[in-house]
């Protein structure tokens, strides 16, 4: 069996979610918008997954919409927000660090005639909230800052950041999707008025997300069609999915304090292994970051080429690096972090899950052990073969 330590790309759908979903794909299969039983059955498991859903945040089931992913709740964020508050202001506020479903929903705006404020971080990723009270203006209409980095684990400090945009009667969204997996979420603590969620990263199914939208928040929706959602957005619910993303929820956020001391302990022997080699250096947050997540730079070695070495042993890793067309591109979030661009070549990252146990921590820094130097002797950069 494959050690997998990649569950910031995905997490594997648990038991208990396969279980809940499973009625909702074989029996209860009806519209939930007929109005005839098969539909109402439909209905009540969408509303009961919206009310545990809103309730493990701290809002109310209404301010709750389905969408297909985190990717769609951050594209209905920005724009729907940007567009809809436009008379009073065309200036988005996002950091350097987001995801690329902000930034480039972040970019078609700057295209359509917005203007786009992107923060700088220090070098653990960290927003400066002094940034953000300078960046509002007078136009300001939306900030939207993740709460925790899916490359490098930084936690931002979203409460100070939401009470400076609400002061300034901005609209906050807080992209979500990776904290959601490893920490509890009060969406009027954090002072926020929209929240990205996903399910896939905590043991849910892929393809279905969230958007909490807090009541009063003017939104253009950007799928026109029926009138699901309350009109925030359009087509047949994907029942299953958002059935399976409750339970999910649910399953994770009932072990959240003993999960996250495990899977934290787990990290710190992976990393105190990882640093105990030469050239490498722990990205990120020392001390602010999820628990189970261990990103470090690795000199003198290609992310791609230790992946593919890792892989072979079967162990599962990721890099830091978005591959565009066959070249790898060193991350956005490294280079913002003022990481240079070779050594960001060299980033690994690794994030452990419910199933992660020490023997897998051990036996990867013993894999490292082993394939470092022989990367290493290989120089810098690997061949690649066509
Ligand atoms: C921080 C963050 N935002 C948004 C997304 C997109 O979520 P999804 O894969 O559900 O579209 C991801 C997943 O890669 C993420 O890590």
């Amino acid at each position: 069996m494959a050690i997998y330590l990649d569950h910031a790309a995905t997490s594997p759908l648990r038991p208990e979610v396969l279980e809940a979903m499973l009625p909702y794909l074989t029996e209860h299969t009806g519209n939930p918008s007929s109005l005839h039983a098969a539909g109402r059955r439909a209905r009540q498991g969408i509303d009961e997954a919206r009310e545990t859903l809103a309730a493990l945040i701290g809002a109310a089931p209404r301010e709750i919409v389905f969408t297909a992913g985190g990717t769609e709740a951050d594209n209905l964020a920005l724009k729907g927000v940007a567009w809809a508050a436009s008379p009073r202001g065309k200036h988005v506020v996002i950091s350097a660090v987001e995801h690329k479903a902000v930034l480039n929903a972040a970019a078609i705006l700057e295209r359509s005639g917005f203007e786009v404020t992107t923060l700088p971080v220090d070098r653990y990723g960290r927003v400066d909230p002094a940034d953000v009270a300078e960046a509002l203006t007078d136009r300001t209409t939306l900030v939207s800052v993740m709460a925790a980095n899916n490359e490098v684990g930084t936690l931002q400090p979203i409460e100070e950041i939401g009470a400076l945009v609400r002061a300034h009667h901005a609209r906050f969204h807080v992209d979500a999707v990776q904290w959601a997996a490893h920490l509890p979420i009060d969406v009027d603590a954090w002072q926020a008025d929209l929240v990205s969620l996903s399910a896939h990263k905590l043991g849910g199914p892929k393809g279905v997300g969230a958007l909490f939208v807090r009541r009063g928040t003017q939104l253009l929706p950007q799928v026109q069609g029926g009138s699901q959602e309350r009109q925030r957005r359009a087509g047949t619910e994907n029942v299953p999915g958002i059935v399976g993303m409750a339970a999910a929820f649910a399953s994770v956020h009932a072990e959240l304090d003993q999960e996250g001391d495990r899977q934290r302990g787990l990290a710190e022997q992976l990393r105190d292994g990882l640093l105990a080699h030469e050239g490498i250096t722990l990205t990120g947050d020392p001390k602010r970051r999820l628990p189970n997540n261990v990103s470090v730079v690795v000199e003198g070695v290609e992310g791609g080429d230790l992946v593919a070495a890792l892989d072979l042993e079967g162990i599962e890793v990721s890099t830091g690096s978005a591959c565009t067309s066959g070249s790898t591109e060193p991350s956005h979030v490294l280079l913002a972090m003022g990481i240079d661009p070779h050594t960001a070549h060299g980033s690994l990252r690794m994030t452990l899950g419910r199933e992660t146990t020490a023997a897998d921590v051990a036996r990867t820094l013993d894999v490292l052990t082993d394939v470092l130097p022989r990367l290493r002797g290989a120089g810098m950069p690997a061949a690649v073969e066509a």
